[in-house]
């Protein structure tokens, strides 16, 4: 039997996704957003309210970078989740976290994370959402083989969780995607 509860997006793992930008006086913003997914092979869909820092910044410069967090930085991940730029003007220095300028984009890299999409091309709809281009997609070396396979579990990249606001680590591999399924293909 299975227990009613109340109704919350229950698609677990949600990402926490850490979207970078600048500001008008050139310091650096970033935000925490769960509600995000890939919208096609080239696109990120952010689905971020108009109030914050983050969505006037990327109206602003037209860019974005985007990545998720990992269990070595829990903390800030979460603190630019609780707070915003609007309010505390040295936000992002307060995490301690180091980033450095795109070469391609208007936009920060946080160099404590290991994964980063560059955006650009932005198209908004409706209240929420935010499309924006990958224009290049980076991840630190040591977490990439010689073939160009990326060690999730090593990176310990962590989840949110829409039951308890739980962040979990992402890990344990226990199938193989378009594979294992053909078993059942005559
Ligand atoms: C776990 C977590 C997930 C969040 N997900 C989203 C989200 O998907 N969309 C959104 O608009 N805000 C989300 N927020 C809230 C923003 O991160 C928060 O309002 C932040 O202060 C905005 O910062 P800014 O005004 O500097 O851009 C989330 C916060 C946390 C802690």
């Amino acid at each position: 039997m299975k227990k009613q509860l109340k109704i919350c997006p229950a698609i677990f793992p949600m990402p926490v996704i850490l979207i970078a930008t600048y500001n008008e006086d050139g310091t650096i913003d970033v935000m925490n957003a769960a509600w995000g997914c890939a919208y096609d092979l080239h696109q990120i869909q952010l689905n971020i309210s108009e109030s914050h820092r983050t969505t006037k910044n990327i109206r602003r410069t037209g860019c974005f970078t985007v990545t998720v967090a990992t269990a070595d930085h829990i903390a800030e991940a979460d603190y630019v989740g609780l707070v915003s730029g609007d309010k505390v003007k040295d936000k992002f220095k307060r995490t301690g976290l180091k980033a450095h300028k795109s070469d391609l984009i208007d936009a920060p890299i946080l160099d404590d994370f290991p994964i980063c999409m560059e955006c650009k091309d932005i198209e908004f709809q409706g209240e929420y959402g935010v499309l924006g281009e990958i224009v290049r997609l980076s991840v630190d070396e040591e977490f990439v083989d010689d073939k160009g396979n990326v060690d999730l579990a090593k990176m310990r990249v962590i989840s949110y969780d829409p039951f308890n606001h739980g962040y979990y680590v992402v890990g344990e591999k226990v199938g193989q995607a378009f594979k294992d399924g053909r078993k059942y293909i005559k």
